[in-house]
């Protein structure tokens, strides 16, 4: 059972665009732009693109940054596999930076112990709405000069000291795939205070033309030419999705409400189980739970999370396991045999994909069952979820 999160709002918006027969946003597109100025004020940001995807949206981000064929940018290596495969797109070298293992997210210090001098921006993946410890991440960054990339696909209205996650970095990459917080089916949202950053962002996602809005200026085309001036490729959103999106907007004060209603419920079900730990919770941030994350006691219950996960499937309910480190990925394993990048960018001798590379994502990710918080499940499925966990960590049947 599904609670309806995509509603009557959402399919007059589509109405409207297939009544209008403007389906692509060109450059009189309605829904699209409106989306960009509304979701720039819920972040707090002056610039705002939007996308076909999250994964074009980490891309555009870097390539806003200036990420060039050769650089370096580090990542996390706990995160859905865009926001390390994107900087393989753009010609350069994902380097992976061990985690907190209390959270999965990648912090300052262990981020400095990778920085070389061709290092040019860092990633930092607010994992299951999680908030990274930004200003010792931010600090290291001014001091290495490096951009900082806040890739928030999984972290919409997420707090760190008092401020959105997303407005504190150079740039910021959201997604609009089904799962999130807010969705249109695909999309993605680029946005940053930087005009030189969201200029760059335009060309890369329009084929290399100036659509730029924000009373910025477009170069003139030379004589007969028709105006591309960069490299780019077609990651525009369409209108059909900014229609879906700007309806999705107006409701995600609801869908978090309901997030949250089921965060408590997992805490009020797991909180006394012997062997379980509840999501660390940084008293500086506020976390908005895309999944909840979970943490086992592999030494006092005896079990992976990999195994409460197959006991709950065998007993009927659908809990899974966490199993994405980035590099232990075949896409990955393959550039560290032949020693360069799909694109052919060579690898560095200190740059590795092996395991072992980041002992506490390994570990700690071993440990992590994360939970559904998605607005749509109802509170009776978390329930019985959570259930099952408390039943097979205490070894009896569901
Ligand atoms: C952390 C993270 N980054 C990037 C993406 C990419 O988004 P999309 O699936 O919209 O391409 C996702 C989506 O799953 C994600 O979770």
């Amino acid at each position: 059972m599904t609670i309806r999160y995509v509603g009557d709002e959402e399919m007059a918006a589509v109405q409207q665009v297939v009544e209008s027969q403007q389906l692509w946003r060109g450059l009189a597109g309605n829904f699209v732009l409106r989306f960009e100025g509304e979701f720039g004020k819920y972040v707090d940001r002056k610039y705002v693109y939007a996308l076909n995807s999250g994964t074009s949206a980490n891309e555009a981000a870097l390539a806003g940054c200036g990420i060039e064929p050769g650089d370096e940018v580090i990542c996390p290596p706990c995160s859905f596999i865009a926001s390390s495969l994107s900087v393989v797109a753009l010609g350069a070298v994902p380097v992976f930076a061990d985690v907190d293992p209390r959270t999965l997210l990648i912090t300052a210090e262990e981020i400095e112990k990778k920085i070389t001098n061709r290092t040019r921006a860092v990633v930092v993946v607010h994992l299951f709405g999680q908030s990274a410890e930004m200003d010792s991440i931010l600090d290291v960054a001014r001091r290495h000069r490096l951009f900082v990339v806040e890739d928030c696909a999984q972290a919409y209205d997420a707090y760190y000291k008092g401020k959105m996650v997303g407005s504190l970095g150079h740039v910021a990459c959201y997604s609009l795939q089904q799962s999130k917080h807010i969705t249109c089916g695909e999309g993605g949202i680029v946005v940053t205070d930087d005009p030189e950053i969201y200029q760059r962002v335009v060309l890369y996602s329009n084929c290399g033309m100036p659509w730029y809005q924000y009373g910025l200026e477009a170069p003139k085309p030379a004589n007969g030419t028709r105006g591309h001036f960069a490299f780019g490729h077609n990651y525009r959103m369409s209108e059909l999705q900014g229609a879906v999106a700007l309806a999705q907007l107006a409701k995600i004060g609801e869908f978090n409400a309901r997030r949250q209603h089921l965060v408590r419920i997992i805490e009020e079900e797991l909180r006394d189980v012997p062997g379980i730990e509840l999501a660390h919770a940084n008293p500086e941030t506020r976390a908005n739970y895309w999944a909840y994350p979970l943490r086992l006691n592999k030494e006092e219950t005896g079990l992976t999370a990999r195994e409460v996960s197959e006991l709950c499937q065998k007993e009927g309910v659908a809990v899974g396991y966490y199993n994405e480190i980035n590099y232990l990925e075949e896409v990955f394993q393959e550039m560290e045999r032949r020693r360069h990048t799909s694109l052919g960018c060579p690898l560095p001798p200190y740059v590795r994909y092996r395991k072992g590379t980041c002992p506490n994502a390994e570990e700690a990710g071993s440990r992590l069952i994360p939970l559904n918080t998605h607005h749509g499940v109802t509170p009776e499925e978390v329930r019985r979820a959570s259930k099952a966990i408390r039943a097979v960590i205490e070894g009896r049947a569901c």
